[in-house]
Order: structure tokens, then sequence, then C-alpha cells
């Protein structure tokens, strides 16, 4: 898809990830509606790229209905908004865990179905999910997360088979360890030697080569990374010991803590 002239749809704009994609979007000549919660940061970032704001909580199925509603016609969805979601299950209480889900996977499901109505009449459409390389790959006390994010990639898999005869992209784009902004930055994580994270420029990037050659899946990470993601899926246990061995653990449990205010 061509995107100059498109209209987007970006959820989760005012984080780090989100940011840069409404960026490149715009560069690209889109015109943006973006959703946040944060106002003080969603309504400037919109005056920048001459784009709509659209202050929701994506975790109330009011708000996921209203921007849907607002956002019916758009051209393009990218579905980016998440939570960390991570630490042990044990200390989650249950509208904690619900509200994991309902960001990280209800949200992105419901606007799809909601959205993709028009798009499956125009036959012309395209649908980006921002996943994880955790959802092919597991740590410790990431247990939620990894359900998220594993059933947006599968959610988009299997959608991709139905939507792409019908003339609607759905790709699903699945970032590793991002340095400069977002949730793994915020963390404060210290990388295993040798993993060089990728910047959120570089997720901006793969979400317009989703869209422009109607990718199924792009991960954006190293060599390293990705290498370990596909033994993952081939391997899950031998995986998690070699994780373990390079120190991917201890990320995992370093990041836990530091998102303990994101639950
Ligand atoms: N950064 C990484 O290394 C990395 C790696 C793999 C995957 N990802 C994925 O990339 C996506 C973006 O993450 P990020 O790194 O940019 O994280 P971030 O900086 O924490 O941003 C998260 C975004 O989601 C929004 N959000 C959170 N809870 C929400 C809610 N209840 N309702 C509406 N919006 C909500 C936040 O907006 P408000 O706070 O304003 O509501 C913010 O815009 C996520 O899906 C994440 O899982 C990130």
């Amino acid at each position: 898809m061509e995107l100059r002239g498109k209209s987007v749809l970006v959820t989760g704009a005012t984080g780090g990830l989100g940011q840069a994609i409404a960026r490149r979007l715009r560069a690209e000549g889109c015109e943006l509606t973006l959703t946040g919660r944060r106002a003080d940061l969603l309504e400037p970032l919109a005056k920048d790229v001459n784009g709509t704001a659209l202050v929701a909580d994506l975790s109330t199925s009011d708000d996921v209905d209203r921007v849907a509603a607002a956002c019916a016609e758009v051209d393009i969805l990218v579905a980016n908004a998440g939570v960390p979601g991570n630490g042990p299950l044990e200390e989650y209480t249950v509208e904690q865990l619900d509200r994991v889900l309902d960001v990280n996977l209800r949200s992105p499901i419901v606007l799809t179905r909601l959205i993709g109505e028009r798009m499956l009449e125009r036959g012309h459409g395209h649908v980006v999910f921002i996943s994880s390389l955790s959802g092919k790959t597991t740590t410790p006390v990431t247990s939620l997360y990894n359900a998220t994010k594993f059933g947006l990639r599968g959610f988009a898999l299997a959608l991709r088979s139905d939507w792409v005869p019908r003339g609607v992209g759905v790709s699903c784009v699945n970032p590793g360890p991002i340095a400069g902004a977002g949730m793994f930055h915020d963390g404060g994580a210290t990388l295993p030697a040798g993993v060089k994270p990728r910047t959120p420029e570089d997720v901006a990037a793969a979400v317009v080569r989703a869209v422009v050659h109607n990718k199924a899946e792009i991960d954006v990470a190293d060599l390293a990374t990705r290498a370990g993601a596909t033994l993952a899926l081939l391997a899950p246990q031998t995986a998690a010991r070699l994780g373990k061995f390079v120190g991917a653990d201890k990320v995992a449990y370093h990041l836990a803590e530091a998102h303990k205010d994101k639950r």
C-alpha cells in the first residue's frame, strides 16, 4: 500500500515506540489520529504531526468502542498500546491481570473487528500489531506478557489468511529490546554482553515496511536475539536454558521489579 494521504490510527502514541511510529508515518504523508491516556503528552504530539488526539483508556470497553467509532473509516490501524504485564502471576490481583489482557490483547482485537469492517467492505486497508519477540520466546516472570504477545501474534497470523485474500493486509511487528525510549528503556536493565538493542525509529521503519510490502511478520532485533527467538519456536526448553545461561533471566527479573508501578 502507498502511504501518502492514508488515514492512520496509532494507539499508544504517547509511548516511546508510538511517538516514533507517529512521526515516521507523518513523514510518509499520513493523516494521523493518535491515542493515549496522558493528554499532556498526546495533545502536543498530535499538534506536532498535524494529527488528531483522542484521549482514551483502552482497558475500558467504552473507550475502545469510542475510539473505533471515531476511526471507523481509517485506512490503517497500528495497534501499539501495551503494558509490561510482568512480575510473578501470583502477585497480580484479578483486576490488574484483566487490565493487562484488556490493553494488550482485547483492545487490539476489538479495534480490528470494528475498524476492519469498513476495510473489508472497501477491499482495502491494513492492520499492524506491535507484538514482541515475547510472542515467540519466554522468560521467567513474564507469563502474562507472553500470553498477550503470543496471543496477539497468533491472532495476527491467522487473521492474515482470512483478510489478505479480501484486500486487507495484516502484519505483526515483533520488537526485541529497544533502547532510547519505551518500556524496556524505562526499565533501565543492562542487556547481556553481545546483544545490541534496536531503536524506536527501527520499529517505525518496520511498520512502514510491513504496510508498504504487506509483510506477515517483521522481527526488530539483532541477529543473536532473532536466532534465540527462532530456537525458542523449535525447542522452547533448550532456548529457556540458553537464555538463563546468557543472562536473559536477570534482565527479566530486573524489569519486573522496575515496572511494578505499571501493574
Ligand atoms: N520497548 C520495547 O523494548 C518493546 C519491545 C517489544 C515490544 N514492545 C511493545 O511495543 C508497544 C509500545 O511499547 P513502548 O515501549 O512504547 O511502551 P511505553 O513507552 O510504556 O508506551 C506504552 C503506550 O501504551 C499506552 N497505554 C498503556 N496503558 C494504556 C491504557 N490503559 N489505555 C490506553 N493506552 C495505554 C501508553 O499511553 P498512556 O500511558 O498515555 O495511556 C503508551 O502510549 C507495546 O505493545 C509493547 O509491548 C516494546
